[in-house]
């Protein structure tokens, strides 16, 4: 038999409304709605190849081979194809980002969203965008808003069945622009899934839960009316809620250098002297500044002469996961 592989490419994406804490560990099903964009030019390519001459799964990880808690998660979400598709065959899995990883630019996000597509459709299987954003979601929560493209909006949902990510609005929509201020790039040393664990310990999870779904609809309008202003606004008062958690939780988790900290507030008095551009920062030190497409050179040499910023990638609004090669 030959191997029956696919190889596809998914994008990262930045959230304006943050995803941290699970209701269900295990499905990560999570406490609040989230919001997000997709980042174009940064990418996470996956060939899967299911060979029947494999007695277990392999992972090679940017040319290294990988063992340990990485190729169990790889695995278990293999699980979750083979059983869909009736097959019990292991597989090779090769996936290479062009990013940093575990550096605050979601590398798992793309990572679980390109391997949920290249894997089900090596074993034949055609999941909608619905099923597959699910599938993501099981390996990491924030993969499932990599499957739709552009602007996307992953809903809570009651159960597993109806967790998953939706499209609100395409990526020519908007042309904005992530700048990301990279001033770290070694892997962090509590990665997200710790963290959602950690989420209910702090008091204020409660309350960032609470007020997420008039944040959620502020993002959502914002972004439907093309509105800079109401969108940064949420988008920095969200990033600061999930790092108060953050550095609320027992043990806590503080993820910010004194690079980005200097950022946070030189980005918002910028804007007030007229350049359009807000900050967020996921679960890492690296600071996303977003901002409209025509103030992004300005933007991307400002931020490249602060102290600490290492280099500044740039990313407009990226498209859906896709397929680029079944055989
Ligand atoms: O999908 P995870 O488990 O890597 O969690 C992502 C959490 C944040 O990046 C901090 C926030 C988000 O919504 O992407």
């Amino acid at each position: 038999m030959t191997a029956l592989t696919a190889t596809a490419l998914a994008h990262p994406n930045i959230a304006f409304i943050k995803y941290w804490g699970n209701r269900d560990q295990v499905l990560r099903l999570p406490v609040n709605g989230s919001i997000s964009m997709n980042l174009e030019g940064l990418f996470t390519r996956t060939r899967v190849s299911f060979d029947e001459d494999l007695d277990a799964d392999i992972l090679i990880l940017n040319g290294q081979d990988v063992v340990g808690s990485a190729l169990s998660r790889v695995s278990a979400l293999l699980d979750q194809v083979r059983g869909m598709a009736g097959k019990k065959l292991f597989a090779q899995v090769e996936s290479s980002n062009n990013f940093p990883m575990g550096a605050g630019i979601a590398s798992s996000a793309a990572a679980f969203a390109a391997l949920s597509l290249a894997a089900s459709r090596a074993l034949g299987l055609e999941l909608h965008e619905a099923e597959l954003s699910r599938l993501a979601r099981l390996g990491s929560g924030s993969a499932c808003r990599s499957i739709p493209g552009g602007f996307v909006e992953w809903q809570t949902g009651q159960g597993d069945a109806d967790s998953f990510a939706v499209s609100i609005a395409p990526a020519e929509h908007w042309k904005l622009v992530d700048c990301v201020a990279v001033i770290e790039t070694g892997h962090k040393p509590v990665g997200s899934t710790q963290g959602h664990a950690l989420a209910d310990s702090s008091p204020l999870q409660a309350a960032r839960v609470a007020n997420a779904g008039r944040r959620l609809n502020r993002c959502r309008n914002a972004i439907l009316k093309r509105d800079f202003r109401a969108l940064a606004e949420v988008v920095e008062l969200d990033s600061n809620l999930m790092h108060a958690v953050m550095m609320t939780s027992t043990p806590p988790l503080f993820y910010w250098e004194p690079a980005s900290v200097q950022l946070m507030k030189a980005i918002p008095a910028w804007r007030s002297e007229g350049l359009p551009m807000c900050y967020t920062l996921d679960a890492g030190a690296n600071v996303h500044a977003i901002c409209p497409a025509e103030a992004a050179g300005q933007v991307a040499e400002q931020l490249s002469r602060q102290p600490g910023v290492q280099q500044v990638l740039q990313a407009t609004v990226g498209g859906p996961a896709r397929v680029e090669d079944i055989s």
